[in-house]
């Protein structure tokens, strides 16, 4: 686990930008697994920015989302698909066909759309680099506290934190869904590689379960602890809590000598 930290907010979402960037290169035929939320926002800029400069090409990559809300249609202003096309793929030249967001209108058949989720995960290759933020009680995707550490794209209830978290974005509380479609942690763990961006104070207890704390389905980004290729970058408001920040500020030294393309 690579712990790298930023002093900000800007250069948590450069650094992930430099890497995304670095591996679409790399492998133009990537399968990424892409996240919402207000922390990759900045990430999705910057993409978006080397898109439109000509130094980056989607036309061959193919992208899987985390989540979705389940009973808001895809033209709902706080729906998954609505942030994902209006933030980045109407901005970029990743084909729409190859875009895949869970759908959260469906209504019915749940085991069955989820297994056909992760089934096209799978025929796409799997999942070579995943995005992720994390909610302010640890949660990764939807992966609400207690998901199992194994769980695979399912539905999922909303925890009272998350719906607290979000409500503010809905006109009123009764709009706010109560569950989403979300892969799960077992389902993330298979991906080959995990960027996990965090940012800011509020996020700085979730940072800290999630790296020092114990593995645990409370913290459901605790488990990427058993993941072999996971960075994490985050600024230094949300690093607060960690107890060996500079044992991590070494570790990265060390790695730009003697493995720099960990840092790719
Ligand atoms: C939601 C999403 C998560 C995201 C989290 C944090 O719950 N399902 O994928 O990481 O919010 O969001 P933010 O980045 O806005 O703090």
């Amino acid at each position: 686990m690579l712990v790298v930290i930023k002093k900000d907010y800007q250069e948590v979402s450069r650094e992930a930008a430099r890497i995304v960037a670095g591996t679409v290169r790399a492998k133009p035929d990537i399968v990424l697994g892409l996240a919402t939320g207000s922390t990759p926002l900045g990430l999705y800029k910057e993409l978006v920015a080397l898109y439109q400069t000509g130094s980056l090409d989607f036309s061959r990559a193919t992208s899987f989302n985390l989540d979705e809300y389940l009973g808001l249609a895809h033209s709902h202003p706080q729906s998954f698909h609505h942030f994902m096309h209006h933030n980045f793929l109407s901005q970029i030249n990743l084909p729409a066909d190859r875009a895949h967001i869970p759908d959260g209108t469906i209504t019915g058949k749940y085991d069955e759309y989820c297994a056909g989720y992760e089934q096209a995960i799978k025929s796409a290759g799997g999942i070579e680099l995943q995005i992720l933020g994390i909610g302010r009680n640890g949660h990764i995707g939807f992966n609400e506290p207690t998901s199992s550490l194994a769980s695979r794209t399912r539905l999922k209830a909303l925890s009272r934190e998350t719906a607290e978290d979000n409500r503010h974005f809905f006109s009123s509380a009764s709009e706010m869904p109560q569950c989403a479609i979300t892969m799960g942690i077992g389902t993330i763990l298979d991906s080959r590689r995990v960027l996990l961006l965090a940012s800011g104070r509020s996020k700085a207890a979730a940072v800290a379960k999630a790296i020092e704390g114990p593995i645990t389905s409370s913290v459901s980004a605790s488990a990427l602890q058993m993941h072999p290729d996971v960075t994490f970058i985050i600024d230094e408001e949300a690093a607060y809590s960690l107890t060996q920040r500079d044992y991590y500020r070494h570790v990265v030294e060390m790695t730009k000598i003697f493995t720099p393309e960990r840092l790719d």
